[in-house]
């Protein structure tokens, strides 16, 4: 990027979060308005010739990492993705400020080890069933199980949708769209050997049942993703998993069909 200064510039007021833990304040700067800005680059464009200790993360540049996700005009966006036309308000400003819902390191970097422990929490990773020398298991694509794994499967832990949910926001204990998604997603493959440990694991506390289903989630997630689609399923799969164990504790460690 290139520094502009001719005189008929127009410039772009970004007033950006600056600071590190609970601790800090806006601050604004005049950036240079050029065509076809991204939000990454005009912070870019701070860190590069206003001011080098700005603190912010991103890799990729087009929506293929997740890891530049901030708060814009208060919403939960990609900004590298995101065009400042699109979006900048009336008076031609905007706020940029790091992702709600997580603990800030500094200015615009938050720390996802919140979010990533509740993957784990969800056991939302996945449980082999196979060894390395056993070759992966091949599945057909037409099985409505493997239908409902492929409608979640594609999220890359952006945290955009987990920024947008307000039962987070309340209850610090909730798993969180993202999370709960991969869990879904990890229910209905067939090579996944964790369903009992995963339909447990989001039963308790700060699981499924918190959300309340009004699909901010959805409405932000920048990969068209429904997350609150993959809770209702994990809703109606949890009470049904809990229902048979009451009626026959026996089946308590029984696996039970695939949604
Ligand atoms: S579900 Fe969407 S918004 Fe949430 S982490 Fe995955 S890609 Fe990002
Ligand atoms: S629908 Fe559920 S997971 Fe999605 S934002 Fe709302 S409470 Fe959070
Ligand atoms: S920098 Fe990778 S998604 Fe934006």
């Amino acid at each position: 990027m290139t520094q502009i200064s001719q005189p008929d510039q127009q410039f772009i007021k970004v007033s950006i979060w600056r600071g590190a833990g609970d601790k800090g304040g806006y601050e604004t700067f005049d950036v240079p308005d050029q065509e076809s800005q991204t939000i990454l680059d005009l912070v870019s464009y701070i860190q590069q010739y206003i001011d080098p200790s700005l603190t912010y993360r991103f890799a990729c540049r087009v929506g293929m990492c997740g890891s530049c996700a901030m708060m814009v005009n208060g919403v939960p966006r990609w900004t590298c993705r995101t065009h400042v036309k699109k979006i900048t308000d009336k008076a031609g400003s905007l706020t940029i400020a790091p992702l709600r819902n997580l603990p800030v390191i500094k200015d615009l970097v938050v720390d996802m080890d919140v979010f990533f422990d509740k993957w784990v929490r969800a056991e939302a990773v996945h449980h082999p069933t196979r060894s390395i020398e056993q070759g992966v298991q091949p599945v057909s694509e037409d099985t409505a199980e493997r239908q409902a794994a492929n409608a979640a499967i594609e999220c890359i832990n952006c945290a955009v949708c987990y920024a947008a949910c307000d039962v987070v926001a309340s209850n610090p204990e909730y798993l969180g769209p993202a999370a709960l998604n991969r869990a879904w997603s990890l229910v209905n493959d067939v090579r996944d050997g964790g369903r009992e440990a995963i339909l447990e694991a989001v039963s308790g506390t700060g699981g499924c049942h918190n959300c309340h289903s009004q699909q901010s989630c959805q409405k932000y997630c920048p990969n068209e993703l429904n997350p609150t689609a993959s809770i209702a399923g994990l809703k109606r799969e949890t009470s049904k998993f809990a229902l048979r164990n009451l009626l026959n504790p026996a089946n308590k460690h029984n696996q039970g069909e695939p949604a």
